[in-house]
């Protein structure tokens, strides 16, 4: 099963390169994902005149599956309306077959209009749970802003506010993947059960620790979850290869007794 992850395309920014984006997804076209996830930032302002582009472009993905969220910069002032009017649901929740695989995949909004800080929520974390209850062979989960902080981005300002929590609760869920942009960095981190994958910038020249033009290819085997890294037109390098299944003193899924179970009471009336 192959899932093509990009994000950060910035459509109508001084820096965005339309010639990129559609190498891009020639390049995405050609390696036939099963699915095609746009982790945020798809336009760089969320002007009315840049969705029409945006759409444009991404209408040349021929994957019958694409999952996308809306990042800051689609989110500023009412640009969320204009992701919305563009593209449908900011929030997704869906369960493919995908090459003989039951996947479960949920999706959140991690904007907030005007501010560059991502935040999930608590009033999503039952919804969330709840995407990703029953069987399933592989679950990803999405949004725009990172849980972690990614090396090579400067001082940390962006990150989701309630990581923590929402860690937790993906945790709990059995998650196996999450996919995110918004550092412009790619970057993987294994965590809890977890892989916490970062694709780069696909069709923008916005950063400077990692200058190139990026995307995912995520390759998930028997046993195994490979990520590599592509530039567009450019070359290609592996971000590693994990195992699927965590040993379970690793994963330790049920071992935070501070959220989820204890929700509703208070540690001191234990
Ligand atoms: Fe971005
Ligand atoms: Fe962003």
């Amino acid at each position: 099963m192959l899932i093509a992850h990009l994000s950060d395309v910035h459509v109508g920014g001084s820096r965005y390169r339309q010639d990129l984006l559609e190498t891009a997804i020639a390049e995405v076209n050609s390696a036939g994902p099963d699915l095609v996830v746009i982790a945020g930032d798809i336009t760089d302002e969320g002007y009315p005149d840049q969705y029409p582009i945006a759409k444009t472009e991404l209408a040349a993905l021929e994957c019958q599956n694409v999952v996308m969220v809306p990042g800051n910069h689609d989110a500023r002032n009412v640009g969320y309306l204009g992701f919305e009017d563009t593209f449908g649901d900011r929030d997704t929740r869906a369960r493919l077959e995908l090459a003989g695989l039951d996947v479960a995949v949920v999706a959140v909004d991690s904007s907030k209009p005007d501010l560059d800080t991502g935040e999930i929520g608590r009033e999503h974390y039952g919804w969330i749970h709840e995407g990703f209850t029953g069987p399933a062979d592989l679950r990803v989960f999405v949004c725009h802003h990172h849980l972690l902080p990614i090396p090579g981005t400067g001082r940390e300002r962006n990150q989701v506010l309630d990581a923590g929590d929402v860690l937790s609760v993906l945790r709990h869920a059995e998650v196996d993947v999450v996919l995110a942009g918004h550092r412009h960095v790619p970057y993987v981190w294994p965590v809890a059960g977890m892989l916490l994958i970062h694709s780069g910038m696909v069709s923008t020249l916005r950063t400077r620790g990692f200058p190139h033009p990026a995307y995912n290819l995520v390759h998930v085997n028997d046993g195994r979850i490979a990520v590599t890294l592509h530039v567009p037109g450019g070359e290609q390098q592996s971000l590693g290869s994990y195992p699927r299944d965590w040993p379970a003193e690793l994963s330790a899924r049920h071992s935070d007794p501070f959220v989820r179970p204890q929700r509703g009471t208070s540690l001191a009336d234990g």
